[in-house]
């Protein structure tokens, strides 16, 4: 039986970290493709030369020409520019679209059948123009953001309570913007709700809230935060860890229930947009979406992400990408 392969656009920060992480975990053979010569040839020879360690025998090649493509059943976009720091994500979208449109037309005529995760940012309009471009079925192109999105705030919730992340539940739906939604009544350590704890900890409710407040806006402040320290690009290792969780789920066909940019038809109210849901991830892509009881408080922040993803498209429309 022959191995998944895997094709990579954008042989960048983010490329780069997810060719070395398909290598050390052996999910398949990688194509990590770039725009500039000789650049993404020799990142792939650089991590396979540590096959004597690692110990895999996928294969890894680095090109310059899309035509490497065909035959790929992943595939996973990370071109455009990163942020820089005093830039949000929506700052991108311009030179973004453009760089997305010519990768769309590409995967299209050299991979057309395969299952396309999109990284660059802004995440919502990226993955809503390289559908159109492409035509591909909705379940066969989606985003990464909310699983990094999630993975923080997990994270943050563990930093806190002084507790192993393994044993943290958070999820964070909507656009992956500055007003992406941490759901924090759904919060919970290994079924405990985080702020049964966080009462618990503080003895104090409106100081318990307090802190969930710091944590959810610092969950959506998260990747400024990173940009401000790094000062030349955005995050990397994070956002490759969590298109690999993507990737596994769908070609052992896990059927993990993960935050997803996925499309909805109706879903959560939402017709013909792009927003982060939980969707079963299996071999076919977005199997199936979840839709979860949301409160007022919830729901009106819902609405109010999803209405930021509606503006960035428009603007997307007006300015003719
Ligand atoms: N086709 C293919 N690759 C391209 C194209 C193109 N038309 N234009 C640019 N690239 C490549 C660049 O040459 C670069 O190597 O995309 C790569 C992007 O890598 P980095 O600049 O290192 O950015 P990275 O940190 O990997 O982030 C990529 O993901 O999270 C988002 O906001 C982030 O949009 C950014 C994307």
């Amino acid at each position: 039986m022959r191995r998944p392969k895997i094709a990579l656009i954008g042989g960048g920060q983010i490329g780069g970290v997810l060719a070395q992480l398909i290598a050390q975990k052996k999910l398949g053979d990688a194509v990590l493709f770039d725009i500039i010569q000789d650049f993404p040839q020799g990142k792939c020879l650089d991590i396979a030369e540590a096959a004597g360690v690692d110990k895999f025998d996928v294969s890894l090649k680095g090109t310059n020409s899309y035509e490497d493509l065909q035959g790929s059943d992943i595939v996973i976009i990370t071109a455009g520019l990163p942020r820089k720091p005093g830039m949000s994500r929506d700052d991108l979208l311009v030179t973004n679209a453009n760089i997305m449109r010519s990768v769309a037309e590409n995967v299209k005529k050299y991979a057309a059948d395969s299952i396309v995760i999109i990284i660059s940012n802004p995440l919502d309009a990226m993955v809503t123009l390289f559908q159109k471009i492409s035509g591909f079925p909705h379940n066969r192109v989606f985003g990464q953001a909310g699983v990094l999105d999630s993975s923080r705030f997990a994270t943050f919730i563990a930093w806190e309570l002084g507790v192993s992340v393994k044993n943290i539940n958070a999820q964070v739906l909507g656009g992956h913007g500055d007003t992406m939604v941490p759901l924090v009544r759904y919060a919970n350590v290994n079924g405990i709700p985080v702020m049964e704890l966080l009462e618990r900890k503080y003895k104090d409710a409106a100081k318990a809230k307090e802190v969930m407040t710091q944590l959810v806006e610092r969950t959506k402040m998260a990747g400024g935060e990173v940009v401000k320290l790094l000062k030349t690009g955005s995050a990397f290792y994070s956002p490759a860890s969590s298109a690999i969780q993507m990737t596994e789920s769908i070609i052992y066909d896990e059927k993990q229930v993960l935050p997803v940019c996925a499309y909805l038809d109706g879903e959560y109210g939402v017709k013909g947009y792009y927003v982060g849901v939980p969707a079963v991830l299996g071999s076919k892509g977005v199997e199936k979406i979840f839709e979860i009881t949301l409160n007022e408080e919830e729901s009106a922040l819902m609405d109010n992400s999803v209405n930021a993803v509606k503006t960035l498209v428009a603007d997307m429309d007006r300015l003719g990408l």
